[in-house]
């Protein structure tokens, strides 16, 4: 077996031979573009690894072409674990913010322009992460920005794969699917179910129209518009890109998500608000360090700068519609009762 040596195993002389600041006259007479430098390449490592677990936590869901993920197997507690990870990561990435901070606006001034019109707009990792995660194009912030391959934005190869990610089976598309393959409404599980109310059920399910009373009953005065929301999301139109079928699988989880069966589902759901979370809490770290360091002028990108990254915190979701499902929980012990066949099918049974 060849006797293989730390250095050469990472290809550390790779790495480390990889920082050439541009301004520098010489090495010990440097400024902080070395630390803007390395800051940048170590969130381009940490943004490789992201793009790995996205890629087989879909390639989980994709498995055998039309089920995809197989629930009686670790395929579940596999995406979990991923998905969790990708959050750690963000989690770490959010602190190293803080490391960027410790150089000033001045200090940034003084190599700011040796790296015209270079701009962490044009990372093509983070377009694929978001391509990747179900983000689109026409949903963004100032969507025209990000059409064009003018100076300061991505190059045309790099566009092309963004937008071919963007085609390809998205994590939000592979969720929703999985969402609305929900099994838990067949007829065979419902024959003992014991109405909490007597409403007539017309075309929708008996649960469902009890859970609209109850969720009806919890609304204060000033929320009753609320209602036709519910009936919208999940009845009508659904809510962003997910149908009604799936937001009802999402809302049903969640309800019931101390039944054995539900657990990882709801981990999972939640894994999908945490990372959203947690990458705007990014954005909105690295928006704040920007207007620090360059105030109101324009990015290097040609963006308007500290303006279009606020305005990306407060649209750049992919999982919104699952985080906001909150919105049409109730309490506890309003709940229906589920019936017992299907309590059953839920349960571990050893
Ligand atoms: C002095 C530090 C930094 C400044 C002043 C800065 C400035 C900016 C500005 C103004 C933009 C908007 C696009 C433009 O017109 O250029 C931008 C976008 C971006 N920057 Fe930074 N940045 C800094 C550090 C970083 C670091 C350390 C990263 C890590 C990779 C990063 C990643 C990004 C990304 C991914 C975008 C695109 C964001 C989006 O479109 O949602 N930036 N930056």
């Amino acid at each position: 077996m060849e006797n293989l040596y730390y250095s050469e195993y990472i290809e550390l002389d790779k790495i480390l031979n990889s920082q050439h600041p541009k301004s520098f006259k010489s090495m010990d007479e440097g400024n902080d573009e070395m630390l803007f430098i390395i800051i940048h390449q170590v969130y381009e490592l940490w943004f490789k690894q992201m793009i790995f677990e996205l890629d087989l936590v879909r390639n989980i869901f994709m498995r055998d072409g039309k089920d995809g993920i197989n629930d009686n197997s670790d395929d579940m507690s596999k995406v979990v674990q991923k998905l969790k990870r990708i959050g750690k990561i963000l989690e770490l990435i959010n602190q190293q913010v803080g490391v960027l901070e410790t150089m000033t606006a001045l200090d940034f001034l003084e190599f700011r322009n040796v790296l015209l019109p270079a701009s962490g707009f044009q990372s093509k990792q983070f377009r694929l992460i978001e391509a990747k995660m179900g983000l689109k194009m026409e949903q963004r912030y100032k969507a025209e920005y990000y059409k064009h391959t003018r100076r300061g934005s991505l190059s045309e190869a790099d566009l092309q794969e963004v937008n071919r990610a963007e085609g390809e089976s998205t994590l939000k598309e592979l969720i929703i699917k999985w969402l609305e393959r929900m099994p838990f409404f067949e007829e065979e599980y419902w024959m003992d179910y014991k109405r909490t109310t007597q409403a007539e059920s017309g075309d929708k399910h008996k649960f469902w129209v009890d859970y609209r009373i109850a969720y009806q009953n919890s609304l204060s005065e000033n929320e009753a518009g609320r209602l036709k929301e519910f009936d919208k999301v999940f009845f009508e139109e659904g809510r962003g890109d997910i149908p009604p079928t799936a937001m009802r699988a999402a809302l049903f989880i969640t309800i019931y998500r101390n039944l054995p069966i539900f657990q990882m589902p709801f981990e999972l759901l939640n894994a999908l608000s945490e990372i959203d979370e947690l990458l705007s809490n990014w954005r909105y770290r690295h928006f704040l360090m920007v207007r620090r360091m360059i105030g109101l002028r324009v990015g290097t990108g040609g963006t308007s700068g500290a303006g279009y990254l606020e305005g990306t915190v407060s649209q750049h979701y992919a999982f919104r519609e699952i985080t906001e499902v909150a919105t049409f929980l109730i309490e506890r012990s309003k709940r229906p009762s589920l019936p017992r066949a299907l309590r059953e099918k839920a349960s571990f049974n050893v």
